[in-house]
């Protein structure tokens, strides 16, 4: 008897991939709420959702709408969101004090937030680009950005922050030292349990043009930022930076940008097998909401897709600006 198939093969991959039910039990890694932390924007006012231009889709929120957003977001199941200030111009300067003032639009939002949402975590972005007049993250003497007066700035920034209930601290600045500055501060300051997310593979990267449009630092920023940030070329650097951070303090280490840099995720979890989180950045939110908008993509699959990838690269989480619609899809 002939069989009615052309050949006998004994390995057909093909048959895991046939039903949705098969497919599901073969998963590797799946995508679930709680692998997001959304990023929001605040600003001065009262009852203000006011869009980001180059952000279709999101919105810099007044302290009472970030409150409400924040509750929105606890209610779909995001364990974490992280607070961006949008500064207004008249308090920017070369020294950056506002940074640390207590009374500050990211400290009063993640007093307000803490208050209405106790149970969702609060991080922060340390950095002091959105209060300075020349748009760097450290402080600019003759041209150059000083490495160590930042770190002091920073850990200023930082007990100001955990002493509004911050969770979670998230260093973004690049500057040496100021994972383990901070870390002696918080001890010192009796904040042990305050953790720390160190932004510690962080490329001088094109992707974060539309982040600095949200936080107003775009027209600001003087030159750029590769004497601090890393260059895109490198890896090694990205596994060195890493090993110092955790061993400065840092409890959680994120790659950023994103979706460029998924081998480096990928390295820092095999390597290490620390926390590891990566940041799908404002231009990669962009890009596909362009497309998406455009008709050019189904911004829905491609969100989910792009999401799925960094499960897939090791990571345990990620920062994205879509963090609301895919909680809305995973409990739908
Ligand atoms: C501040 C900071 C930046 C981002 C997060 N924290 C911008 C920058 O370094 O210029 C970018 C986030 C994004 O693009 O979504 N240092």
């Amino acid at each position: 008897m002939t069989s009615p198939h052309a050949f006998q093969m004994r390995s057909r991959p093909r048959r895991t991939r046939r039903s949705e039910a098969l497919r599901a039990m073969v998963r590797e890694t799946t995508l679930g709420t709680g692998d997001l932390i959304w990023p929001i924007f605040v600003r001065e006012g009262e009852n203000i959702e006011e869009p980001v231009e180059s952000m279709p889709g999101v919105l810099r929120y007044s302290v009472d709408r970030a409150v409400a957003a924040a509750e929105g977001a606890a209610a779909l199941g995001i364990p974490a969101i992280c607070i961006f200030p949008y500064t207004d111009p008249s308090l920017k300067t070369p020294a950056c004090e506002e940074a640390w003032n207590p009374g500050n639009i990211a400290n009063r939002a993640i007093r307000a937030i803490k208050a209405a949402v106790p149970d969702l975590a609060i991080m922060t972005d340390i950095a002091l680009d959105p209060y300075n007049s020349n748009g760097h993250d450290g402080i600019v003497r003759d041209g150059r950005v000083v490495n160590d007066e930042t770190v002091v700035a920073l850990v200023r920034m930082a007990l100001a922050q955990a002493e509004a209930g911050a969770d979670i601290l998230g260093p973004s600045d690049m500057m040496d030292g100021r994972i383990g500055a901070i870390r002696d501060a918080l001890e010192a300051g009796g904040w042990q349990d305050v953790a720390i997310m160190s932004y510690s593979a962080k490329y001088a990267s094109a992707y974060y043009g539309p982040f600095r449009d949200a936080v107003g630092a775009a027209g600001a920023l003087k030159g750029d930022k590769k004497t601090y940030q890393m260059d895109p070329g490198n890896s090694d650097e990205a596994m060195r930076m890493i090993a110092r951070d955790l061993e400065e303090g840092a409890d959680m280490v994120m790659v950023k940008p994103g979706q460029p840099y998924l081998d480096v995720c990928h390295r820092v979890k095999s390597e290490f097998g620390v926390p590891t989180f990566a940041y799908q950045v404002s231009g990669e939110y962009a890009m596909i909401e362009a497309a998406a908008r455009n008709g050019w993509i189904d911004g829905e699959k491609v969100m989910l897709e792009s999401l799925a990838a960094f499960k897939r690269a090791g990571c345990d989480g990620v920062l994205t600006y879509f963090a609301p619609r895919v909680a809305r899809l995973l409990s739908a």
